[in-house]
């Protein structure tokens, strides 16, 4: 079907052109539609880039990156940037070059993995540790030091205690053990992965007085159908009892050491080590890593308190205990934790394809390539699918002469898994042009199940997120069989809409400071899409994740085994959205839904959230505000809705005049600046680089987004108020945290008129 149209286009290659179309005829010189609207020309377009989106590319592609483990830093990692930066230029992506900057890293001690011990009190031993995870598949797994297990940035060092079994280690999760009289104070925590960023769990057991922390991924989260052979890898996706989930235990976002600033040779280092640590960025404490099949032996012989029956966990005829400590008083467990903080340069690969009409207009492209071991999912699936749509459309440029109006750039960033190092400090290099001249950013980090699209989203990116998924053919079998023939139709069925405004979109919730994307929005307000192909499950994330098992066998006999249908369709969908964003003459940003998100969702919870706070009796202040809040959002409601016929008429002027950009732009400039107004350059009180009004990352747990974390901070500050006069500073903060988000709510309004 797709042959077929690309002979029609060529066949009427001769066709005169109306006037209203001589735009597109200057910008598209070679493809002259024989189909006569430019929603004809645009289709066109669309489905020959789709058509250009191989399975069998994405495949080689993933292959070639996943080789060797590849952590950032390393030699390998930088033989890795290479193979990028050569698969893009082949694939005639322009100005390729590397992006360096010198950062503060974390590695282990390969040769003497960490482990974990019980000796009792005359030093004798009686267990250690694995620190390796076992290779299953030699030819791909076999690296030396592979299999090793280790968390970045856990303190050098050896500790002795008694075990306390603290669940998730969420601050209620500690809150419940000191209820229950139980203290980590000089103990060795034991975490359990999942509900949240493993960087809050340590830094929670360190401030309750850990002196180390054993995160561990529990079978009741990771081999739910069951442990035996036939139910884990490599017979399926679940984690076999030799894995074990490495990644960082940094709280913070980009180099330690250069906060605000990008980490150049140049630039003087504001933080030191010991300070990152005084400030809980980077531990004081040694932390390991260990697989289930490990912790049974540690965890069979605690003592003390049952767990709550929420906090059980799957382990097979095992009483999980709180502790503190063993049944045996006499044993302790003691843990060796070998690493070093080293400052090492990473590389960031960045690519272009520029733009005809506005090459200073950016549409970004991200994914990152450092990995934890091998990466085949985390991240490379989205590294492969990347190099795979800069093809698909430098092949439509080559074939066609179509071009985008706007630049598309490609990035590939490096030492996201310590910290979004790598995104954060090239933000932060260019923070003011790219604050300027970005329209939108498009992130990928992985694709790790079949079952859905999925996607994080600021609201003026609902609409764009919806219309793209409508036009990606559904990839699995399964689906289309049941008449659900896009992407969109088992998307919205998988994550149904909760946004009465825009009822065809699916659930899109609040970017989180999981991946890339958080800098751009969050420091920037840069408008953002976070997407991945994902199964319907409540756990964070998959069970092979940041395991030794990520190899290319994963994606391509489990996860997607048909041709890699799935990552053709991510790859469709991020070429379609970034076609749009910058081919569209008008941006499809929409700031109606923007203005509606404030005022029929966050101000309404917010409320809800206000009559829930006590005491009441003191909250008039904050009550004024939020009554004058609501008043701002129902005028950018309605200034929103005033503004679509000038991009109507913009839009009208333009097919009329189609060498006169002005009227278009300046509605784009309009459309791009609504999020703009959300920045407040002093950021919330004590983080500089939180400075959207709206979204942050949570402080609680940094793998989650927040709306109006300045206003939801006080609240918190509110709830723990102990004193009158602290409540009072509490109430005053509230207040005027409420009236900033008024500020930028009164910006976007006069954002949108001709005069202020
Ligand atoms: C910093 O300077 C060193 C020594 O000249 C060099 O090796 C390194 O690549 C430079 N780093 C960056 C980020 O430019
Ligand atoms: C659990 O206990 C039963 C009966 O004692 C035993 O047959 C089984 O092997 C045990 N399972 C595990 C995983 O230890
Ligand atoms: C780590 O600690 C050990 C002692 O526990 C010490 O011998 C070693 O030098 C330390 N390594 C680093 C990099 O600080
Ligand atoms: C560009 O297109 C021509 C045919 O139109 C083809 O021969 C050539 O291989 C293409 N180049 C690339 C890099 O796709
Ligand atoms: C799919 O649609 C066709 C045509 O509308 C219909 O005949 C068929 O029953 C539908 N199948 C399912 C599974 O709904
Ligand atoms: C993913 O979904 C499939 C069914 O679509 C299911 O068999 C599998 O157990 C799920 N895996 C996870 C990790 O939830
Ligand atoms: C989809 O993923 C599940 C695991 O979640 C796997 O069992 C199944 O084979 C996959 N299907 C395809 C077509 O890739
Ligand atoms: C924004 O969404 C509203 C509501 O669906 C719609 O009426 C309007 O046309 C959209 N505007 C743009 C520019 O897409």
């Amino acid at each position: 079907m797709i042959k077929a149209l690309i002979c029609l286009v060529f066949g009427f290659a001769a066709t005169v052109l109306v006037s209203f179309l001589g735009a597109y005829h200057t910008a598209h010189p070679a493809i002259q539609p024989g189909v006569d609207t430019p929603e004809e020309y645009k289709r066109t377009i669309r489905e020959l880039i789709s058509s250009h989106v191989k399975g069998e590319n994405i495949i080689a592609n993933l292959r070639a990156i996943t080789t060797e483990p590849h952590v950032a830093g390393t030699e390998a990692n930088r033989r890795v940037a290479d193979t990028i930066a050569n698969i893009w230029r082949t694939n005639q992506l322009e100005h390729v070059h590397f992006a360096e900057y010198d950062v503060l890293l974390s590695y282990p001690d390969y040769n003497n993995p960490n482990t974990a011990e019980i000796v009792d009190s005359d030093g004798q031993i009686s267990y250690i540790s694995e620190g390796v995870s076992k290779v299953i598949l030699p030819e791909e797994q076999g690296a030396p030091g592979a299999g090793v297990r280790w968390v970045a940035y856990a303190s050098n060092g050896t500790v002795q205690g008694d075990l306390v079994y603290c669940h998730q280690g969420t601050e209620q999760d500690f809150e419940y053990l000191s209820q229950q009289g139980v203290s980590v104070q000089g103990r060795i925590a034991v975490l359990r992965y999942g509900g949240g960023f493993r960087g809050n769990k340590v830094k929670n057991a360190a401030l309750n007085g850990a002196v180390g922390a054993i995160l561990y991924s529990d079978p009741a989260d990771v081999a739910r159908a069951g442990i035996d052979d036939s139910h884990v890898y490599p017979a399926t996706e679940w984690m076999p009892s030799t894995g074990a989930q490495r990644g960082s235990i940094m709280v913070g976002d980009g180099d330690p050491l250069t906060p605000v600033y990008p980490s150049k040779n140049y630039t003087y280092r504001a933080r030191t080590v010991q300070q990152a640590k005084d400030e809980l960025i980077i531990p004081s404490i040694p932390v390991l890593p260990m697989s289930y099949g490990d912790v049974q032996n540690l965890l069979s012989q605690m003592g003390g308190r049952r767990v709550p029956t929420t906090w059980q966990g799957g382990l097979k005829n095992l009483t999980y205990r709180l502790g503190p400590g063993f049944v045996n008083r006499d044993l302790q467990v003691r843990i060796h934790v070998r690493s070093t903080l080293q400052r090492r340069t990473i590389r960031n690969v960045i690519g272009y394809i520029r733009g005809n009409q506005e090459p200073d207009r950016y549409v970004i492209l991200g994914n990152h390539f450092d990995a934890w071991v091998y990466g085949s999912v985390d991240p490379n699936s989205g590294t492969a699918v990347l190099a795979e749509v800069g093809r698909a459309l430098t092949a439509v440029i080559n074939e066609t002469g179509w071009r985008p109006s706007r630049t598309i750039i490609f990035c590939a960033w490096d030492a996201e898994e310590f910290g979004l190092i790598g995104s954060t400090e090239w933000v932060q290099e260019h923070a003011d042009l790219l604050a300027r001249r970005a329209v939108v950013y498009l992130n990928v980090d992985s694709i790790f199940g079949n079952a859905s699209m999925y996607a994080t989203a600021v609201p003026s990116m609902y609409k764009a997120a919806t219309d793209a998924a409508k036009n990606i053919p559904n990839p699995m079998a399964s689906e289309r069989q049941a008449n659900r023939t896009t992407v969109y139709d088992t998307w919205v069925r998988s994550f149904p809409g909760k946004f009465k405004s825009r009822p065809d979109a699916p659930d899109m919730p609040v970017p989180s400071g999981g991946s890339d994307h958080a800098t751009f929005i969050n420091y920037l307000g840069i408008p953002v899409i976070d997407f991945e192909y994902r199964n319907y499950t409540n756990y964070d994330t998959y069970p092979l994740y940041h395991t030794l098992y990520e190899t290319h066998t994963l994606n391509e006999k489990i996860l997607d085994t048909n041709n890699f249908a799935v990552h053709v369709a991510v790859g469709q969908y991020w070429a379609e959205l970034a076609r749009m964003f910058a081919d569209s003459p008008i941006l499809p940003i929409n700031v109606s839904d923007y203005a509606k998100a404030i005022a029929d969702v966050y101000l309404p919870d917010l409320r809800d959230a206000l009559r829930q706070a006590q005491p009441q009796s003191e909250l008039k202040i904050a009550f004024d505000q939020l009554n004058f809040v609501e008043k701002a959002a129902a005028r950018l409601v309605q200034a929103a809705g005033e503004f679509e016929p000038s991009i109507d008429e913009a839009m009208e002027f333009f097919e009329m005049n189609p060498f006169d950009q002005r009227q278009i732009s300046a509605v784009n400039e309009r459309l791009v600046a609504a999020d703009r107004c959300f920045v407040n350059p002093r950021g919330l009180p004590g983080n500089p680089t939180a400075r959207h009004v709206l979204f942050a990352i949570s402080k609680h747990d940094a793998y989650s987004g927040k709306v109006m974390p300045g206003v939801y901070d006080q609240l918190d500050d509110l709830r723990d108020a102990k004193t009158k006069a602290e409540r009072q500073t509490a109430i005053q903060r509230l207040a005027q945290q409420i009236s900033i988000v008024q500020y930028s709510i009164e910006c976007a309004i006069n954002n949108l008129a001709d005069i202020i």
